[in-house]
């Protein structure tokens, strides 16, 4: 069962400047919340607890202006810093204090999910015991994208990172299940011709030892990574389409960890509190009363 998380906010968000040339791009709006509060909902949806969030030298006090342990949410959040961008696997390298001897999630800070029945999906994905698990979705532009391409039976048959030759729409998203290998094989990847260790580098040991399965967020999900303004402009009209439309919010983390009863009205009224008079806030008030009934 994996019980830890990373969650992986460094970078320059180059594609994003000038926006990103002040702020870190995870603390820009996802329409309502900041971008990191989406990954962070899907780790507490897959029921972990205990969570690293990795960050560029000198921003952990942002973060922690919105987020300083996690307590107010019945979760433990611990923050680490990037000195520079050296691929995704590096967070294993500065994760592996946090990680010790167990099994982790691996998340990429500004990568969005929604999916029907996407809390069973993660919930199946964290009862890894030994191998690594990915997030498959069909996308429009697999050159962008780590690549995979599944047989009959739904295995990996090959995994390419930008393949420039078409060969699946299957793109493997940024959020990934390991067993504690990762730190071993990670150490050991040579850097790529962009000059990063890369994730497909890794998952491709794991494939090599027959030990890399595929799960699907399904036809009706959406995944969405927001890398570029387009992609961030689109993120946050489809939350602002969804939550406007149904009057639920999506990564709402009181509200996950009030379900999870990991935390109690009482401090959903503080986060009410520490939000201040806005409609994030007003949404939590709403949270309080369906509680009390
Ligand atoms: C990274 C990974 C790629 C993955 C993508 C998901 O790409 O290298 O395999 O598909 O994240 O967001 P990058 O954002 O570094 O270009």
């Amino acid at each position: 069962m994996i019980k830890k998380g990373i969650i992986l906010a460094g970078g320059i968000g180059s594609r994003m400047s000038p926006l990103t040339k002040a702020v870190n791009k995870h603390l820009l709006p996802i329409y309502d919340k900041p971008v990191f509060f989406y990954p962070l909902s899907v780790l507490m949806l897959s029921g972990i607890k205990d969570i690293l969030i990795i960050v560029n030298k000198n921003q952990q006090n942002q973060f922690k202006k919105i987020l300083p342990n996690g307590k107010n949410l019945g979760i433990k959040i611990a923050y680490a810093e990037q000195k520079k961008p050296r691929g995704l696997p590096d967070a294993f390298l500065i994760a592996e204090k946090f990680i010790g001897k167990e099994n982790v999630a691996l998340i990429l800070g500004d990568n969005f999910f929604y999916a029907q029945s996407l809390t069973k999906k993660l919930k199946e994905c964290v009862k890894l015991s030994k191998g690594a698990t990915v997030i498959l979705h069909p996308v429009g532009n697999p050159s962008s994208y780590g690549v995979a391409s599944i047989n009959k039976k739904n295995k990996i048959t090959k995994i390419i990172e930008k393949p420039k030759k078409f060969f699946s729409n299957l793109a493997v998203t940024g959020l990934y299940f390991f067993d504690n290998k990762a730190i071993a094989f990670s150490k050991k990847l040579k850097p790529s011709r962009r000059n990063e260790i890369e994730i497909v580098d890794l998952l491709n040991k794991y494939k090599k030892n027959n030990k890399l399965t595929a799960q699907f967020l399904g036809r009706g999900g959406a995944w969405l990574d927001t890398g570029s303004i387009k992609d961030f402009y689109d993120t946050s009209a489809f939350v602002s389409a969804l939550e406007n439309r149904q009057g639920l919010k999506i990564a709402c983390l009181e509200e996950i960890a009030l379900n999870n009863k990991w935390i109690t009205r009482k401090n959903v009224e503080a986060a009410i509190k520490f939000y201040g008079k806005c409609n994030y806030s007003e949404y939590l008030s709403t949270l309080t009363k369906k509680s009390s009934k």
